[in-house]
């Protein structure tokens, strides 16, 4: 019997810091998302977008990163919110075994955790290697915006399809 490791977020901290952002996207990927040391060098310069990131761990393996608006109280016209699925990554490595689906299930449980969230936002740059249909596969729906020319999806967080843990 094959084992399935379990996923799980985790905090980053000065032991795993360097592995998580060593975690990279394949060559044709990158130009869909920002890498993890670009990630957290935004966070700290928007505490404003209430930025909330964790590792992706498969058992004890950083295989990924994820980062969230989780909840942006000020009104901003660069910001998406109040919940923003701001940035999934899964290490090209570790791609393609259900690790990306886990950890969006997770992000959309640590939303539900707020009374008032009602849906979970994301945009995503179409083309070839874009991550525009994980989205779609996973419950989000388009919102019918485009913003710099990425597409707006919403997922529904009281639809039953929405992903769960
Ligand atoms: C998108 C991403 C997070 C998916 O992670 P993953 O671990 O490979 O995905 P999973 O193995 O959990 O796939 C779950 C399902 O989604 C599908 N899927 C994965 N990526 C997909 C894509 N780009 N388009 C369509 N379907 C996709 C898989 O085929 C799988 O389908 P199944 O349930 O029928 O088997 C990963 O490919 C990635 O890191 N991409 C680069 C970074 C990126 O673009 N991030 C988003 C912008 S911030």
């Amino acid at each position: 019997m094959t084992h399935s490791p379990v996923v799980a977020l985790r905090e980053i901290t000065e032991v795993d810091r360097a592995a998580v952002e060593a975690l990279t996207v394949s060559a044709e990927q990158d130009d869909y998302v920002a890498g993890v040391a670009e990630s957290l060098v935004e966070a700290a310069e928007t505490p404003d977008a209430a930025p909330w990131f964790r590792a992706v761990y498969a058992d004890d393996e950083p295989v990924g990163f994820l980062m969230l608006s989780d909840g942006i109280t000020v009104e901003h016209p660069d910001y998406l919110g109040p919940y923003f699925l701001w940035r999934i990554l899964i290490d090209e490595h570790h791609q393609g075994r259900g690790y990306g689906a886990a950890a969006l299930a997770l992000a959309v449980t640590q939303v539900r955790s707020h009374p008032d969230a009602r849906v979970l936002l994301t945009s995503a740059v179409p083309g070839a290697h874009s991550p525009l249909g994980f989205y779609l596969r996973h419950g989000f729906r388009r919102t019918g915006e485009v913003r710099d020319g990425e597409i707006v999806l919403e997922l529904d967080l009281s639809d039953a399809g929405a992903p769960t843990t």
